[in-house]
This record gives C-alpha cells, sequence and structure tokens, in this order.
C-alpha cells in the first residue's frame, strides 16, 4: 500500500500564517527547531516552553514552535537573551545492543536518545540530537548524532556513496563466491546493489563495506548469499571509525567531520 505522505509541521505552520510566511517554506528555521539546534533546550521541551508563553521573539510573547525566525532577531526564554548561532556539531555514539534509533521503543528496553541524553554533559544535553541513520535494534557499533539536519541528510544520501564498514558475524563458512557476489552486487528485493568490499576476518566473520544504507541491508546481503547474521557491529562511517567504549561517545573535531565526512555546511 502506497504511504500517505505527510505535510510537514513547519509547512502547516507556515500556511496557517498566511502568505508572508511562505517565503520560509524553502528554507524553514522555525523557532523550537532553533533553540534545540542552538543548545538552548532540545525541541520538546523548547515547544513546551513555547506554548507557555516563556519564549518572546522581538519582544513579543510567541507561542507558535513553528514561527519562523528571522537571522539577527532577539528571542528571549524566561527573559534571558538567547543566542541561536549555531555551530555543527557531531557526536559518535558507540551504540549498545538492545536500544532502538526512534523516538521511543514500545517495548521499554529504551531508545538511543534516551542513553545519550543520560550520559552527556549538562551544556550538550540543550541540544536536539538528531541521529545520523539508523541502526537496527541489536546491532552495535559506530552511530553518528548531530545538531544540524544538513549533516543527516548528508549521512543519509544515498548520492552521497559514504562508505560504512560493518563487521558480521555470520552462519556457515562464506566461501569465495559468496564474497563475489557481495563484490559485485547483487539483487535484493528493493533492486541491485551497489558493489561493496568484502572479505573475510575469520572463516564465519565478513567485513563488508557499503555505500548506500537501505533497510536492513546487510543482514539481507549476507541471507542472499546464504549466509544469515547472527551478529552486526558498525566500525566506520566515511573516515570516522568507532574509538569509544560501548555506551560512550565523543565529540568529533571539524576535521572529522569537513574530512572524514566529507561533509561542509553551505
Ligand atoms: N544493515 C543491517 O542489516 N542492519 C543494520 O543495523 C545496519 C545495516
Amino acid at each position: 500500500m502506497a504511504r500517505r505522505q505527510r505535510t510537514p509541521r513547519w509547512l502547516e505552520a507556515a500556511r496557517r500564517r498566511g502568505p508572508e510566511d511562505a517565503r520560509f517554506a524553502d528554507k524553514p528555521d522555525w523557532l523550537a527547531r532553533a533553540l534545540g539546534k542552538a543548545g538552548v533546550m532540545p525541541r520538546a521541551q523548547a515547544e513546551a516552553a513555547i506554548r507557555e508563553g516563556r519564549v518572546t521573539l522581538a519582544g513579543q510573547v510567541e507561542r507558535e514552535p513553528f514561527a519562523p525566525v528571522r537571522p539577527g532577531v532577539e528571542v528571549r526564554v524566561d527573559g534571558q537573551v538567547v543566542r541561536l548561532e549555531a555551530p555543527v556539531l557531531a557526536l559518535m555514539f558507540h551504540k549498545p545492543a538492545g536500544l532502538v534509533v526512534h523516538g521511543s521503543d514500545a517495548e521499554g528496553v529504551g531508545t538511543v536518545f534516551e542513553w545519550l541524553y543520560e550520559v552527556l554533559p549538562p551544556p550538550m544535553r540543550g541540544f536536539e540530537w538528531l541521529a545520523v541513520g539508523r541502526l537496527d535494534r541489536d546491532t552495535t557499533g559506530l552511530l553518528l548524532f548531530t545538531n544540524d539536519e544538513r549533516l543527516v541528510r548528508h549521512g543519509t544520501s544515498p548520492e552521497q556513496h559514504l562508505p560504512k564498514r560493518y563487521v558480521a558475524a555470520v552462519a556457515g563458512k562464506p566461501g569465495e563466491d559468496a564474497l563475489r557476489r557481495l563484490r559485485e552486487g547483487l539483487v535484493l528485493e528493493d533492486g541491485p546493489t551497489r558493489p561493496a568490499g568484502a572479505r573475510l576476518r575469520a572463516p564465519d566473520v565478513v567485513e563488508l563495506t557499503l555505500t548506500e544504507g537501505r533497510h536492513h541491508q546487510v543482514k539481507r546481503m549476507l541471507a542472499a548469499v546464504g549466509h544469515p547474521v547472527w551478529t552486526l557491529h558498525r566500525e566506520a562511517v566515511g573516515g570516522v571509525a568507532l574509538d569509544v567504549p560501548e555506551g560512550a561517545w565523543r565529540r568529533l573535531d571539524d576535521s572529522e567531520v569537513s574530512d572524514g565526512l566529507a561533509f561542509t555546511p553551505t
């Protein structure tokens, strides 16, 4: 069944506010998002604060979380002026198995976002941290977070072909034929895969480097060559290799973002 396209909430709000705000439809920066991006408070808290009348825009109380924010306008929260200039920040996080990369976890085990906000120091908790792509609940390893949606788009865009390196313990012992099929590309139900890097690290451990990121792609590719995955771990994205213990995080420096992830904000 075709999925119904949802109108983004910022666009709905801009339409409600009339023609003047249609100018922001191309490049929206709305109040709650701007506060989350600048590290003032995460988006859900910002929405609540705005609705409670605690936020002013150019001296006027603003109760619409999707109100557009013009550059340079004075914004106050609880009477204090806040800066909305936001540097591009990125974190690496070593995802443990069991956590989901979703806003909520119906099974109650926990989400990566809940974990991250627990382990971050208070100044870092003001940001709205966005996951750059997804890992399955049982997958461990490198998950990137950022405060900048452009970096999320860059990291997940099928056009960027940012390499992602995985290590999978699999059933059986893949032979040269299976590795060749993984390298050359094989046909999955959603189309052919791009050529990949594939080599053995042990008789039943495959290192697979993909330049695309389709749903459950590693598991589907290895199952397609007859070697279902037992455990899966992501070691690297682009030139950024995981180097923190499970459950821990660290900030990426600017060169890791610009060179390692090949990202330049425009
Ligand atoms: N491919 C998968 O199958 N699972 C992941 O979590 C990531 C890539």
